[in-house]
């Protein structure tokens, strides 16, 4: 196999093995997971499996301490040269939007650019307002997030995640805190970033948007990958009562 395409095969996320405990508590148990480049990743299961832990690894948010993560060819170790490497690949937005609070929306969308990438503030200003631009809000970049709405907020943490250029962006139920019509808005969003092409794991219990985007389903329990598919066949054919018993508590009403 020639160096090219043994590189377009190589997955932007591979975890082997991958254990992980909060003291005596072992949180993560063997997880094995590789992600395509493009792949589409939905992850759900019951409040406590792992989910956040799951993705919050890929970042080093949280320190595992069995196995190994290769996030784009490069494998975490403890070195934070290395970790800083990695998450320059990654961007992740949050339940509950994380942005500062005494920042207007155009300089939580500036601020990475200029002090880790070193971009000159007229650059990172001209990308930010693109990125505002794409997810439909640049008219209120001058705001302050508190004068937003929750789905406001959250399309300014996309943009801001994608501000960075990453190869691979990790959502964590970033609909869940978000009144019901504003869900769709930012869905949407997530829609059409799966469209362009993106490599998504998206933590989220929105089945309907799980059979619009998601290549692969993966159901979570007690720490364990119990179950992945593609999300017909999860949704209509789960095999492990676990799933099942899952799916009809999420699916039934
Ligand atoms: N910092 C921590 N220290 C100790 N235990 C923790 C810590 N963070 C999470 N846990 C525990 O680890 C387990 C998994 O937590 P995690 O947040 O990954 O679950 P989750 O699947 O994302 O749940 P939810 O759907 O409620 O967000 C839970 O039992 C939780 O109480
Ligand atoms: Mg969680």
């Amino acid at each position: 196999m020639s160096e090219a395409s043994a590189q377009s095969e190589q997955p932007m996320v591979s975890m082997k093995r991958l254990n992980k405990w909060y003291g005596d508590f072992h949180v993560l148990r063997d997880i094995d997971l590789e992600v395509a480049k493009g792949e589409r990743i939905v992850v759900c299961g019951p409040s406590g499996s792992g989910k956040s832990t799951l993705i919050r690894c890929i970042n080093h948010l949280e320190e595992h301490q069995q196995g190994e993560i290769t996030v784009n060819g490069i494998t975490m170790t403890q070195d934070i040269k290395r970790i800083e490497q990695i998450r320059r690949n990654v961007g992740m937005v949050f339940q509950h939007f994380n942005l500062f609070p005494h920042l207007t929306v155009l300089e939580n969308c500036c601020l990475s650019q200029v002090w880790v990438q070193k971009k000159p503030r007229r650059d990172a200003e001209k990308s930010a307002m693109e990125y505002l631009e794409r997810v439909r809000i640049a008219n209120q970049a001058h705001k302050y997030p508190g004068q937003l709405s929750g789905g406001q907020q959250q399309r300014v943490a996309i943009a801001r995640a994608l501000c960075m250029r990453p190869e691979v962006m990790l959502f964590d139920e970033p609909t869940s805190a978000l009144d019901p019509e504003m869900i769709k808005e930012v869905l949407d969003v997530m829609i059409e970033l799966a469209q362009e092409g993106m490599t998504m794991l998206c933590v989220t219990h929105e089945m309907g948007f799980a059979r619009t985007v998601a290549d692969r389903v993966i159901f979570m329990d007690e720490g364990q990958i119990v179950e992945e598919a593609p999300p017909e066949t999860l949704f209509n054919d789960p095999q492990s009562p676990r799933t099942q018993e899952f799916l009809s508590q999420i699916l039934g009403h």
